[in-house]
């Protein structure tokens, strides 16, 4: 295994964390306490939303709130191919169809102006993700949502602190979720969130997370609907409720590191840094950068594979989903489907990233690619 000198991510864990949990470890309620609830009532009041439901991972949550909306086979969702796998197969889940749609080449995020000529009389929603922390064109989407009478879901996995037109990713639409694992803005390990101002989802998000239970004054073995275990531990809750006390520190750290690879990186004519939509404020999941057309696809594997040798952990974000083997397989994706997102896929390149990365380390990165670049040339 390769041993890396900067990784590609990392979560910034100090000792009020390792505290938060062992105080749970010292009490016999490891399940289901008092945290979760307090972790549930400070997202709520982050986001700006009047519910949220702790999951165990983000995935469980598109999952659930799939089934709050009664998408089921035969319906249609349409989504981005452009997206990490967990936000289309969570339609597939329920065995609904999703209804890819191709991207903007600036925002990497679904392009608001060919959702219409997808929407057929199976449409029942439009699934838009804030890619790499970029919030999607929510006003457009929710004109499109209401005129055409569709749900509006919000996958903000990777754009929790993120802001559109002043107000925080994870308020847009019916429902929305934020994900937890280590590379996210905030961690619990494995975990994530629902977020929704409507009671009746935010009901059925909670009782299906356990196990289909009723919610309020519910008998133990009660059971009223089909649920799943996605509940999320305590130890996990107090790890997450101590991340988002520090999410002010967190989040100025991460602008820090990205604009000082944007000033390292923006005179490299081969490389184009992260581009900010006006109106948008960005949490920095990733940074992410998009190499010249010259460096796309294998060369720009080759420079993945040169990097890593020197010690720099690189990240190849994202693979289009639509051709995964298992989507080709199912579906007869191919090459072609989707070409705006097929090339910004193979010219974008995740740097090492997280909140305490030093400008000597940012330095070492910039270095090392620059070098690679004028190699490959
Ligand atoms: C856009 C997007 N959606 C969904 C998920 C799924 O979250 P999780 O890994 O917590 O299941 C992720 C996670 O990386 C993501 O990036």
């Amino acid at each position: 295994m390769t041993k890396y000198k900067v990784l590609l991510s990392r979560p910034d864990i100090t000792d009020k964390e390792i505290k938060a949990v062992q105080e749970v470890l010292k009490t016999s309620s490891l399940s289901l306490g008092k945290k979760y609830l307090e972790f549930e009532k400070i997202m709520a009041k982050f986001a700006g939303v009047k519910y949220a439901i702790v999951v165990n991972s983000g995935t469980s949550g598109l999952h659930l709130i799939i089934r709050a909306l009664g998408i089921k086979e035969g319906d249609e969702v349409i989504t981005t191919p452009f997206s990490f796998i967990a936000s289309s197969n969570c339609i597939l889940f329920e065995k609904a169809k999703p209804v890819f749609v191709d991207i903007d080449e600036k925002t990497f995020n679904i392009d608001v102006k060919k959702i219409e000529e997808k929407i057929t009389k199976n449409t029942k929603a439009i699934l838009a993700v804030d890619v790499f922390s970029q919030p999607a064109d929510w006003q457009e989407l929710r004109k499109i949502a209401k005129k055409h009478k569709l749900f509006l879901i919000e996958d903000s996995a990777e754009a929790l602190g993120s802001e559109y037109d002043g107000k925080k990713c994870g308020s847009f639409g019916e429902a929305a979720v934020f994900a937890f694992y280590p590379n996210k803005q905030i961690t619990t390990g494995e975990g994530g969130i629902i977020l929704t101002n409507n009671k009746k989802i935010a009901e059925f998000c909670k009782s299906s997370a356990n196990q289909g239970r009723r919610v309020l004054n519910g008998q133990w073995l009660e059971h009223i609907r089909l649920g799943y275990n996605y509940r999320l531990d305590e130890l996990s809750c107090a790890l997450g409720i101590t991340q988002i006390k520090r999410i002010k520190e967190i989040l100025k750290k991460r602008i820090k590191v990205a604009n000082l690879y944007n000033k390292k990186l923006k005179n490299i004519k081969e490389i184009e840094i992260p581009y900010i939509k006006p109106g948008n404020k960005l949490s920095w999941f990733v940074y992410v950068v998009k190499l010249s057309e010259k460096f796309s696809g294998k060369k720009k594997d080759s420079i993945i594979r040169e990097m890593a040798k020197r010690g720099v952990q690189c990240g190849k974000y994202f693979q289009t989903i639509h051709l995964q083997p298992f989507y080709k397989k199912e579906f007869g994706y191919k090459e072609g489907n989707f070409p705006i997102a097929e090339n910004i896929s193979k010219r974008t390149l995740a740097l090492p990233f997280y909140n305490d990365l030093s400008e000597k380390e940012i330095d070492f990165v910039v270095n090392n690619l620059k070098e690679i670049i004028r190699s490959i040339k």
